[in-house]
């Protein structure tokens, strides 16, 4: 049994229910998080707390939790699922939303009370840092058919759903998007990352993209390390040639593609540099 948190309170999974006048079910009008933990410890937390206070301000909703009680409730929430997820991988999910208003308006209601909901999953085990053993990636490509506001972890996601499903629908793990001018955006749930003559590079991070914790811990073990990634515009062109692409997300970490539209990445192994930057990941992921 999963136990849950909603405002205020912790449930079991299946008896946590909402009104149908909130504002997150009639509009997407909130801002979740995904904190992943591994062995009881959450990877790149502060910077998880920030992104989330980012785009409740972005939203003009009120963040309802100091940074010390989202920890803490965090925190709980693994604890009291320990035994039941039984999994040293365990991501928090949150969803804060502007609340419920029994009259459907478009604009901000006054004086409502933000929803807050939270819960814990079994996720995946982080990739092996093994070029022969990791789990490999086979994606498609498609145009971005998002909104422009792709910066704010809105839960309005159903342009990620959809370029999710076109992915699937094509017998692939993942979709990677790019816009009018033929330029990499990011995946439907995942940065992109790719490497050509040893050279690491990476989006920029504007209203395009979500700005992910994994990437930004990624950019930061590599310099810790000494390795520069190169945030700039990557072309369709660019992927296509690259000699490494990966995925990055707080469920997959780094995780390494071999195939894009049917055509081998590279030679077609998981590369070298993915191997240099997951064990930089993993030697400082819990800096943050
Ligand atoms: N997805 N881009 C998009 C569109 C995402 O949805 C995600 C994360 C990322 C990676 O962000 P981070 O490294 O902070 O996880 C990039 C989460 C995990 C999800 O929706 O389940």
């Amino acid at each position: 049994m999963t136990i849950a948190f909603l405002n205020g309170e912790f449930l079991p999974l299946e008896h946590a229910q909402i009104s149908p006048m909130d504002r997150g079910f009639l509009f997407g009008d909130g801002i979740y998080e995904v904190v992943p933990t591994l062995g009881g410890k959450p990877v790149g937390l502060a910077w998880h707390l920030e992104r989330l206070n980012d785009g409740l301000t972005a939203l003009d909703i009120t963040n309802p939790n100091s940074d010390e009680a989202w920890t803490q409730l965090i925190n709980q929430l693994v604890a009291q699922n320990a035994e039941g997820l039984n999994s040293d991988s365990v991501g928090v999910y949150i969803q804060v939303t502007r609340g419920t208003v029994m009259q459907r308006a478009h604009g901000f209601p006054e004086n409502v009370t933000p929803t807050v909901f939270a819960f814990a999953f079994a996720s995946a085990a982080p990739p092996v840092p093994d070029r022969e053993k990791v789990k490999v990636f086979s994606v498609i490509t498609a145009q971005d058919r998002r909104w422009q506001r792709c910066n704010i972890k809105s839960t309005s996601l159903l342009g990620n759903v959809l370029h999710y499903q076109q992915g699937n629908e094509a017998g692939k793990q993942e979709t990677i998007l790019y816009n009018d001018a033929h330029e990499i955006t990011e995946a439907s749930a995942c940065n992109i990352f790719i490497v050509r003559d040893g050279e690491i590079m990476t989006p920029p991070q504007d209203n395009q993209i979500l700005p992910g914790i994994t990437r930004r811990i990624v950019i930061e073990s590599l310099a810790r390390d000494g390795m520069q990634v190169t945030q700039q515009p990557i072309t369709l062109e660019q992927l296509r040639n690259a000699d490494e692409v990966w995925l990055t997300s707080s469920s997959k970490e780094i995780a390494p593609v071999t195939i894009v539209d049917d055509k081998a990445v590279g030679d077609g192994n998981v590369g070298a540099m993915w191997l240099k930057a997951i064990t930089s990941f993993n030697k400082y992921k819990f800096e943050w």
